[in-house]
């Protein structure tokens, strides 16, 4: 996809840099008169046929923005202006952790993918709870998925507890959940992988769902690391429990090989898209999953979907691309629904 002219100006500046400065951006535009007006004007599909229900929930198109690109939820509105699907906010964790020191995202413009290294650097529950608590009107129909993480510093023990601690205090004021057991480089130390251990992370959140009167979906967000294997004991445990769904995939370690850090981005595509069909296959498409990684054109969008993703989490694709791709993707989605 051809970059614009302001793209290819960002696409000069370190990776965290930029995406800074677009963030930054948005926010001022986003608070003049009329600022985000302009911001649906310039990047909102039109109104295409895209519109689904998926897991209970009514999405006005599948394509969304993944975590760690507005992580505190500090853009929400803007974001809702651009017409994404919906924004996973997070990593949430239950306290405000810096992240790896920077440098700390790489640019691998040969390949036109990233490895991230920042650790899931967050404000912390409290912040982040006051900017999802109060909607207004520009943010009143957004879907919101909160992607809940680990933290760095946390000790095995306790990861459990602290799970169930943002999801207990974030049920009320987003729509469905993604329980993230992909690691970051930073927290190795858990990384359930096994059966029982996923089980034990996701029984309490189940229990404290069982309690409440509105029903908030849960997926489970799973590294491309995996083995088949391994795989299979997660979608044996998608079927066996009420597990909503599955996000895949985050991104890859092993990719990076020497470099401390995850590889998204294009080197991802082939396997986050093998991982989707694998999993929709393996479940008769029988269960919703969402497609993260490596969707850096239309057509990587429209190959997930092929491939039996219900929605897709953008990332590093609008990163390095720009908010265009939201456009271009939906018109090439639609397109899709078409020919169907
Ligand atoms: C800078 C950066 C930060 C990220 N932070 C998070 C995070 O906090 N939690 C998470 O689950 N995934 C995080 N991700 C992973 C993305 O959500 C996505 O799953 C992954 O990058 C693959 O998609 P992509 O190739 O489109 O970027 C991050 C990715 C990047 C590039």
């Amino acid at each position: 996809m051809r970059r614009s002219l302001f793209q290819n100006i960002l696409w000069t500046l370190p990776a965290e840099v930029a995406h800074n400065i677009r963030m930054t951006l948005l926010g001022v535009v986003g608070k003049i008169p009329t600022g985000k007006w302009w911001i649906k004007v310039c990047h909102a599909p039109r109104k295409e046929n895209l519109e689904r229900e998926v897991f209970g929930i009514h999405f006005r198109n599948p394509i969304g923005i993944g975590a760690g690109f507005d992580p505190n939820g500090d853009r929400l509105e803007e974001l809702a202006a651009t017409g994404f699907g919906f924004v996973e906010i997070g990593s949430v964790v239950p306290r405000p952790q810096p992240g790896t020191p920077r440098p700390r995202i790489k640019r691998l413009r040969s390949s036109d993918s990233l490895i991230d290294n920042s650790g899931y650097p967050s404000r912390g529950l409290e912040y982040i709870l006051n900017n999802v608590r109060h909607r207004t009107d520009h943010t009143r129909d957004l879907i919101i998925g909160c992607n809940i993480g680990r933290l760095t510093a946390s000790h095995r023990e306790d990861t459990v507890k602290e799970y169930l601690r943002v999801f207990r205090n974030m049920y009320q004021y987003v729509d469905f959940f993604v329980i993230n057991i992909s690691c970051n480089t930073a927290s190795k130390k858990f990384v359930p992988r096994s059966h029982e251990e996923i089980l034990q992370l996701i029984e309490p959140l189940f229990e404290f769902r069982r309690g409440q009167l509105d029903y908030r979906p849960i997926l489970l967000k799973i590294s491309p690391d995996l083995s088949w294997e391994e795989i299979n004991t997660v979608v044996d445990v998608l079927i066996e429990t009420p597990l909503d769904g599955i996000e895949a995939v985050a991104g890859s370690i092993d990719m990076a090989r020497k470099s401390p850090g995850a590889v998204t981005g294009a080197l991802l595509t082939e396997r986050a898209i093998e991982v989707v069909r694998y999993i929709a296959t393996k479940t008769e498409h029988n269960y919703p999953i969402i497609g993260s990684g490596g969707m850096m054109e239309p057509e990587d969008i429209k190959r997930m979907m092929d491939a039996g993703a219900s929605l897709v989490a953008l990332n590093t694709g609008v990163r390095e691309n720009g908010l265009r791709l939201l456009k271009r993707a939906a018109k090439r989605i639609a397109q899709r629904e078409d020919n169907k």
